[in-house]
């Protein structure tokens, strides 16, 4: 008699827009794809009580590992990954929602190593990226050059540290906020860069420090953000995409990534102790 396999347990961390977005399509189609949430916890419980089944609320994050998780899903802050990241994978398969928090080498070979050590998987959701299994295939045979993200939002849809873009005016048309390494950029546009930290993980020969990244501020952008990869290899080598990602003014994330994300998390069915790109 054929025995089906029991339900994916998913625990979520983080009640904001992704996380919101997630707990309900697990809790509305979570069954048919064999899927179950396990928990879901927010800094503010608050916040989650009376749209989330008491039970499943989870007040002490410490606690994690008494729910069980196949997966957990960070979708907070990348302060999550750097602080609870090797406990999780010490438990279940982790998607690093925020993988800019990867840019620390620290942690980035502390996750690396946690995920070796425990047979876990690290994923890394592709958010934005188009390509991104392909970047990280031409990487694992060395013949990969370089990889140069740009991303171009109105100003309204960027949240950087420091006082780079307090002064913009509707009309000023298109400004370059950063051009440099990757890992310059995570630290000042944390919340913004989370398809550029997918495309260094992707291209781990030449890593965060090796990525070119680029941001714009364009107010004529009122309706999507714009992606742009260039990717070069050896012997002339060359693919160039260019991605329109619809959203809202003021939208950090653009709607297809919502998405995306969700795609993401079906991949998660255990891809040995390793980072993989989803
Ligand atoms: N990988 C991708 O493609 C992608 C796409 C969109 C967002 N993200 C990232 O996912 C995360 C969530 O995105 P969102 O759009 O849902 O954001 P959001 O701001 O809507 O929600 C974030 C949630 O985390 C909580 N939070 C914020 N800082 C915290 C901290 N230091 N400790 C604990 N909780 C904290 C907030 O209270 C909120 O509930 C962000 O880090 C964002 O950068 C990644």
């Amino acid at each position: 008699m054929a025995t089906s396999s029991p339900a994916q347990r998913i625990g979520v961390v983080g009640y904001g827009h992704l996380g919101q977005y997630l707990v309900e399509r697990i809790l509305k189609e979570g069954a048919g794809l064999g899927l179950t949430l396990a928990f879901v916890w927010n800094r503010n419980s608050d916040k989650l009580k009376g749209s989330v089944p008491a039970e499943l609320i989870l007040d002490d994050l410490s606690a994690f590992a008494d729910r069980r998780c196949d997966v957990i899903v960070e979708v907070c802050h990348p302060k999550i990954a750097k602080d609870f990241g090797s406990h999780f994978l010490s438990q279940a398969h982790f998607l690093v929602g925020s993988p800019s928090a990867l840019s620390d080498p620290e942690l980035n070979h502390k996750l690396r190593q946690a995920a070796e050590r425990h047979g876990r998987t690290l994923y890394v959701p592709s958010g934005a990226l188009w390509g991104g299994q392909d970047i990280q295939r031409l990487s694992d045979s060395g013949a990969l050059k370089a990889v140069f993200v740009r991303m171009s939002k109105h100003p309204s849809c960027f949240r950087l540290t420091g006082d780079t873009l307090s002064d913009w005016t509707e009309g000023e048309g298109r400004r370059v906020l950063f051009s440099g390494s990757v890992a310059d950029l995570c630290p000042l546009a944390p919340n913004n860069v989370n398809t550029m930290a997918a495309a260094a993980m992707a291209a781990g020969t030449l890593g965060f420090s090796g990525v070119r990244g680029e941001i714009v501020s364009d107010t004529a952008l009122r309706d999507y953000h714009v992606v742009e990869v260039e990717v070069t290899g050896v012997n002339g080598f060359s693919v160039r995409t260019v991605r329109r990602n619809p959203a809202q003014l003021g939208a950090v994330t653009g709607s297809a990534t919502y998405n995306s994300f969700w795609s993401s998390l079906l991949v998660c069915k255990g891809h040995g102790g390793r980072v993989y790109l989803c």
